[in-house]
């Protein structure tokens, strides 16, 4: 299929109403790509909605396969210690037993859920994921329009691997976002000897999730790049109010898991914030590289807005053309996060 992207030209067209002329040229490019994206590459997908695609594939090769300049903003939940979705640790998930998915302790009465343990990683696999996310950021890198934003999901043991591969990339580091969530991981007892040492965790419990932030290095004026690319910046919560870095969102709701039953499924509440701070104009496409049950796909569709989507495991494709309406149907309360 190379050759069918259409890359936004320069010269500027002249709107019909009152828009100024550089936004509709945005919109008429925003069409002319998604049209060749969401076609892009010969492996099996499924159109979700007129406005989301999600694809069977690995994201490195199809990330090698597309021109450049042909996303606006990237969302994503990767895989954080890698292995956790290799074949033989997806397995053993599925099959409810050993690999690096463990049962956490319960924790008052709570049933909690297979949590990959990321301690458990050798320094090769540590080594194997710097390289992981360089082959990631690469890509992204050169596949983002200049200005593009990267908003990346990772958790405080392995964050600092993932976002220097981005940053060695060639990525500017434009802060975090921190999502303020009891995830109940870390906080145990030493095992086995918890009676013998009350007083002590292993390690602190985690109630924070960093969402590494990141944007492609563009040249000129941020007012220029957005006239000229639509990014650059991020979409303020209100005229009054910028994106805050602390987002106060509790876990996944029960009904969400039950649409989209992803061992690792992000809620519609934050995704939908962050999704939408990514396209500071509200025009783009939005990629998510590792889209699992789609659930980024469907806050972008929420909000309007074309997404599209890589996966590499057929199950989670098909989790995501059944989850798909309803998470984007889902109606989310902003009081709850207060
Ligand atoms: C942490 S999960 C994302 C879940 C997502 N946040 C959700 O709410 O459904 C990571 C996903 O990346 C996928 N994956 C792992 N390696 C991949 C690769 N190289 N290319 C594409 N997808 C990959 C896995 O199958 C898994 O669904």
């Amino acid at each position: 299929m190379a050759g069918l992207l259409v890359v936004p030209k320069a010269e500027p067209i002249q709107s019909p109403g009152s828009e100024p002329h550089w936004r509709a040229a945005l919109r008429v490019r925003e069409s002319e790509l998604w049209m060749s994206v969401r076609a892009y590459g010969n492996q099996r997908r499924e159109h979700l909605s007129n406005h989301a695609t999600y694809i069977l594939a690995d994201t490195i090769n199809w990330l090698s396969a597309l021109p450049e300049n042909s996303i606006h903003a990237v969302v994503t939940d990767p895989p954080y210690g890698l292995v956790e979705y290799d074949d033989k640790n997806h397995k053993k998930l599925r099959a409810g037993r050993g690999g690096v998915w463990r049962i956490p302790p319960s924790f008052d009465g709570a049933k909690r859920k297979p949590l990959p343990r990321f301690t458990v990683l050798s320094a090769d696999e540590i080594t194997a994921l710097h390289s992981f996310f360089s082959a990631v950021a690469f890509g992204m890198l050169r596949t983002l329009v200049p200005g593009g934003h990267v908003f990346i999901a990772s958790n405080p043991l392995l964050s600092t691997m993932t976002f220097h591969a981005f940053q060695k990339a060639g990525f500017e580091k434009r802060g975090e976002i921190i999502r303020l969530v009891q995830t109940l991981r870390g906080g145990d007892k030493p095992k086995g000897a918890e009676e013998e040492f009350p007083d002590v965790s292993v390690m602190a419990r985690s109630c924070w999730e960093p969402w590494g932030v990141f944007r492609k290095r563009f040249t000129g004026t941020i007012a220029d790049n957005l006239r000229t690319w639509g990014t650059g910046g991020l979409r303020r919560a209100s005229r009054e109010e910028p994106l805050k870095d602390v987002i106060q969102c509790s876990p996944t709701r029960g009904i969400e898991k039950s649409i989209a039953p992803h061992p690792s499924l992000k809620p519609q509440r934050f995704l939908r914030k962050v999704v939408r701070a990514a396209l500071p104009l509200g025009i783009g496409i939005i990629y998510d590289p590792f889209a699992g049950s789609g659930s980024t796909l469907a806050a972008a569709e929420a909000l309007g807005f074309h997404s599209v989507g890589t996966d590499r495991d057929h199950q989670y494709l098909s989790m995501a053309r059944r989850a798909f309406p309803q998470l984007a149907a889902l109606v989310v309360r902003e009081r709850d996060e207060r």
